[in-house]
């Protein structure tokens, strides 16, 4: 594969480790290390109001982490060195920064306004609002019986069938905005290969009334196609062959290939390669999600990512939300050797973030050459996990407050409850203070046994809010999106490639004939060898 050389000279090729920023904070970070958070709390009694910072509706609590004014100062000389402000506006213009796929990074035009002239010389960004009002459109006409299924009855469950950034933004944000359902309008999603999804819904769905979305961005992606064509021929079974165009309606890049599947011309919703696949929840991937909660609602969660977008766009670096996670997130992976981050959401409509964030995050940032091709000096991507509220608590949060490893932490709080009992969320806003407390104090006493000492001391950020509304959505994942595209300027790599998942899917490809016996295995690995002898046994091949 030929990566495309280095070029942009906006973006700095500089290995961050040799960055005078860098050498300061690791001498900064000899003096802070030793140095317990409540310290830093009694040095300075307006701690807690000084190191938060707000962006839009969040609001981002810093100040129980291992860091001081000094540290915020080598965090912006760092992001300054590292050439973050150029960077960030190479990106807006629309330059090719996702360098290994010669591709402009144009997520952020999705939610713009047309008045904001983003990037509009790049070839389909102009077409963004005319995509939005063809979906708006057709979201109307499905809600009003206007569009219906072949039989003429009304398409009340919308099954998204996906997989990656096709499955989990509609997935993750449908379950987010739950309130914001519209009456008698369900979400489904089907997206692994197993198949096992499709065959439990057909047991629950009513053909008639069941409208496919199928998302892919590439329109070749075998898990969703083996999908796709297994609910076609459902719908075939069911309704005919003529129902296959009322019942499906796609998102992709590749209009030839919706062609060939059979989506009528009217049901299909391009997008552009620029809009990579994790950050492609703002394009006609989230159609799904727009025909159960609404254009009206999608449009306010695009607002939402607008918001931020300006904020990240504007603010200094030294008051700018993503630049200073981004930082924070280096400081503890780089300086104090966390190999792990955890997202910590008090919202159960956030189940599905700490995984959306996975992919963000980890097929963004777990690189290990840079852009110039060279390998990198230091670790890149640290590994994402998480889980919603008290679920969390009451299963591994025994590891942060007595494991062995330092686990940096955020958590996302919002004030008033999404559509249950206040005095419900008041609990979950009590648990989260609480566990952010604890980490931080810890607790001992003269006398306790050592296995009930909490050492402390451990490090979160609290991002606050006051209701998840589709507003709030936008900016939390906008909020991320920047954060993982500033750490990926520091390191020096391309957080908007993948090449790393390619192997695996031709060995995949390779495989499926010699399972089902078609084949014989002609590859070396001993281990693959042996292990596809004894499924053929099991499988009585
Ligand atoms: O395998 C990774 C990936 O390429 C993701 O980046 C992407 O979100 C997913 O597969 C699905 O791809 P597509 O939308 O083309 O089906």
């Amino acid at each position: 594969m030929a990566v495309n050389r280095y070029t942009n000279r906006k973006l700095s090729a500089r290995y961050p480790t040799d960055l005078r920023a860098w050498q300061a904070l690791k001498s900064h970070y000899a003096d802070m290390r030793g140095r317990e958070i409540t310290q830093l709390f009694s040095l300075d009694a307006s701690r807690a109001g000084r190191f938060s910072l707000t962006a839009g509706n969040l609001t981002l609590d810093y100040s129980k982490n291992h860091v001081n004014s000094a540290t915020c100062k080598l965090f912006t000389r760092l992001a300054k060195e590292a050439g973050v402000p150029a960077a960030i506006e190479a990106m807006f213009a629309g330059e090719p920064i996702n360098q290994t796929e010669a591709r402009s990074v144009l997520h952020t035009a999705l939610r713009s306004k047309i008045s904001d002239t983003l990037a509009l010389e790049t070839p389909g960004v102009r077409e963004v609002w005319e995509v939005l009002s063809k979906m708006e459109e057709f979201i109307d006409a499905v809600h009003s019986g206007a569009i219906n299924g072949s039989t003429g009855r009304r398409l009340t469950d919308i099954v998204n069938i996906g997989i990656g950034g096709s499955d989990l933004g509609p997935v993750m944000a449908s379950k987010a905005l739950r309130p914001y359902w519209k009456i008698d309008m369900r979400f489904h999603s089907v997206s692994n290969v197993d198949g096992t999804q499709l065959a439990d819904l057909k047991d629950e769905l009513d053909p008639e009334r069941t409208l496919f979305v199928i998302c892919s961005k590439t329109f070749t992606t075998l898990e969703t196609m083996s999908n796709a064509r297994m609910a076609r021929d459902w719908i075939v079974e069911r309704l005919g062959h003529g129902a296959v165009e009322h019942h499906f309606v796609a998102a992709s890049t590749n209009h030839d290939a919706m062609n060939a599947f059979g989506i009528h011309p009217d049901y299909r919703f391009g997008f552009w390669d620029w809009v990579g696949g994790r950050y492609s929840l703002w394009s006609a991937v989230g159609l799904s999600l727009a025909l159960v909660v609404g254009m009206d609602t999608f449009r306010r969660l695009l607002a939402g990512g607008r918001i931020m977008d300006q904020h990240f766009r504007q603010a200094a670096m030294d008051e700018n939300m993503p630049v200073l996670l981004a930082c924070l997130g280096i400081w503890y992976n780089n300086f104090f050797g966390s190999e792990t981050q955890a997202i910590l959401p008090y919202d159960n409509r956030l189940e599905r973030f700490p995984a959306y964030l996975q992919q963000l995050q980890m097929e963004s940032n777990g690189k290990s050459v840079r852009m110039d091709g060279k390998a990198v000096k230091c670790d890149t991507g640290m590994i994402i996990w998480g889980e919603a509220g008290n679920n969390a608590q009451h299963s591994f949060y025994q590891l942060l407050h007595q494991g062995t490893r330092l686990v940096p932490v955020d958590f996302l709080l919002p004030v008033t409850s999404s559509g249950a009992a206040q005095s419900q969320q008041d609990l979950a806003i009590a648990n989260c203070l609480a566990q952010s407390e604890a980490l931080m104090d810890g607790f001992d006493e003269k006398g306790l046994e050592p296995y009930r000492v909490h050492r402390g001391n451990n490090p979160s950020n609290t991002i606050l809010f006051e209701e998840l509304t589709p507003e709030t959505l936008g900016q939390l994942i906008a909020l991320y999106e920047h954060k993982v595209f500033v750490e990926g300027v520091i390191w020096g790599i391309d957080s908007f490639d993948q090449w790393g998942v390619e192997l695996g899917k031709k060995v995949a490809m390779s495989l499926a004939d010699v399972v089902c016996g078609d084949a014989r295995y002609k590859g070396t690995n001993p281990a693959t060898k042996n292990l596809l002898q004894r499924v053929r046994k099991l499988r009585r091949i």
